[in-house]
């Protein structure tokens, strides 16, 4: 790790600043100086392979949410979520949220759920975001809209904040021991997960009968998705080759298309991972948390508990199974890929760079820079390979007031086919519209990565962005979450 200190890049003047400090970094981003307008802008531009059709290279990522009613209904604060989604002007919505396909999937209480007595609610949702995505943008042409399906696997909290209910697929060395399980706690058994991927099929013929264009097969973060492809050392007909880790994905997909002939498949996908991180012990205090560090593993080498990551040295990705894995993707005709990586439970600082950590994640192990770049990198690299697949990219929010420049340049150079923007959305989801309007940035709105959106639903409070979108700083929800971190 460096021992320079982090540049804040709220305090970073302009571009050419920005970009002196991307060569001080060793980092090669592509980063355009000018913002273009209208016609021009490539961010503006439409997109259409294969009869799928996108009116502009502008993604709204799917983020968790913790507002739902006990029973998975959206509240009054999930509405007020899509509706901003809307209002961003972009033409890719990837979820909206990750839905759970049952109860017992969710990963927190409040987390939607796609079942019968939701299914209304879920397709007013959709209408919402609609209706406001024609008032910002004019036109609903070239909107396509997906719902996130997910089973939470590891993280599941169906029932209560404080209580896990992990449905895991083999014991993990090290996540085991920080959840607390024990070396008999059951795994699921192959006719179980038989059970969860008809909850899929059901799951899909529900979101295509709602009028959404695909659904998103998650594998992802750490969840059931993501666990099966790393699902080295479990026996049976869903663990150890290549061949049987994938089983999941392509029963889930057979079912789906049968139940939902018109809907569209796509994956999101940790394409790369590391080994679980943790505050180091030697710089942590009461009130601060010490830098990431890998959790001791000379003892686990090869490594055999994830995906996308060097079994010789797990600190650093591997992407010759990912690459087998969109091999895979292709030939089963599914076209939609997400690029993300790592998982907020584990190497948070991987899967969504941050200036500051979430109450229980660890300070930057390296700048959030890094991370950016890690994830552009690995996009560019599976798309210079699957020129035919359309790629989504994450992690641009730690960019700041420069993702537009870095956004339109990636898009330009064909890094990648569309910019998806997460935390950004919830405290600025017009930054790429204005911008791609001639508007001025408006900087107060713009995510600092502060992790509070992260932090507030860990301590069992709604979502959102507390330190900067007024409906939270203004609210009493503000206070409690405040009170909540004083007591760490
Ligand atoms: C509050 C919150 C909830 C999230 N929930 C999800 C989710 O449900 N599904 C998912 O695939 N990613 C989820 N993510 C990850 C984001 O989609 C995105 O990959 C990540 O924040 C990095 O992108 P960004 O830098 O634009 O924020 C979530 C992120 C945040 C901050
Ligand atoms: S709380 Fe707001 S500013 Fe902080 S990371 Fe989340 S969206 Fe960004």
């Amino acid at each position: 790790m460096s021992t320079r200190p982090i540049l804040r890049l709220g305090r970073v003047k302009d571009v050419e600043q920005f970009l002196e400090h991307l060569e001080s970094l060793g980092l090669t981003l592509p980063c355009d100086t000018e913002i273009l307008h209208g016609a021009e802008s490539p961010l503006l531009r439409n997109f259409v392979r294969d009869g799928i059709s996108i009116g502009n290279r502008i993604a709204v990522q799917p983020m968790e949410g913790w507002d739902s009613t006990p029973d998975g209904k959206p509240s009054e604060r999930t509405v007020r979520r899509w509706r901003r989604f809307g209002q961003s002007g972009a033409k890719l919505i990837w979820g909206g949220e990750a839905v759970a396909v049952s109860h017992e999937g969710r990963a927190n209480p409040n987390q939607l759920v796609m079942a019968s007595h939701t299914r209304k609610s879920l397709g007013e949702l959709r209408k919402v975001l609609v209706e406001e995505h024609r008032k910002t943008t004019g036109s609903e042409g070239g909107l396509f809209i997906g719902l996130q399906l997910t089973h939470s696997g590891r993280f599941c909290r169906p029932n209560a904040n404080d209580r896990p209910e992990p449905r895991i697929l083999f014991h993990h060395p090290i996540l085991d021991r920080r959840f607390g399980l024990p070396n008999d706690y059951p795994i699921l058994s192959d006719a179980e997960i038989v059970v969860i991927i008809e909850q899929f099929h059901r799951a899909a013929k529900m979101a295509w009968e709602l009028g959404f264009d695909f659904v998103d097969i998650k594998h992802c973060h750490g969840y059931l998705g993501h666990e099966f492809l790393g699902a080295y050392t479990r026996a049976g007909n869903y663990g150890g080759g290549f061949e049987n880790r994938t089983r999941f994905l392509r029963e889930v997909l057979t079912g789906s298309r049968e139940n939902a002939p018109g809907l569209r498949i796509a994956v999101r996908l940790s394409a790369f991972d590391t080994i679980p991180y943790r505050p180091d012990p030697k710089q942590s205090t009461e009130r601060k948390l010490g830098a990431g560090v890998p959790e001791e593993h000379d003892k686990l080498i090869p490594y055999r508990w994830g995906f996308g990551l060097n079994p010789n040295d797990p600190t650093q990705p591997d992407l010759t199974e990912t690459i087998q894995f969109l091999g895979l993707l292709e030939k089963l005709e599914i076209r939609l890929v997400n690029v993300t990586a790592g998982s907020p439970y584990y190497n948070p600082h991987i899967q969504r760079p941050a200036f500051y950590p979430p109450s229980d994640g660890y300070q930057p192990p390296e700048d959030p820079l890094v991370g950016v770049a890690k994830q552009m990198s690995a996009t560019r690299q599976l798309k210079r390979l699957f020129p035919n697949v359309i790629f989504v990219g994450s992690a641009y929010s730690y960019l700041q007031d420069f993702l537009p420049h870095v956004a339109q340049a990636a898009v330009r150079e064909g890094w990648v086919d569309l910019v998806g923007l997460g935390r950004m959305v919830l405290t600025y989801p017009e930054i790429l519209w204005e911008a791609t309007h001639g508007k001025a940035i408006q900087h107060k709105r713009v995510c600092r990565t502060f992790s509070d959106c992260t932090t507030a639903p860990r301590k069992g409070l709604p979502s959102g962005c507390y330190p900067l979108d007024e409906y939270y700083k203004i609210s009493e929800l503000g206070e409690r979450l405040k009170a909540a971190k004083a007591q760490r």
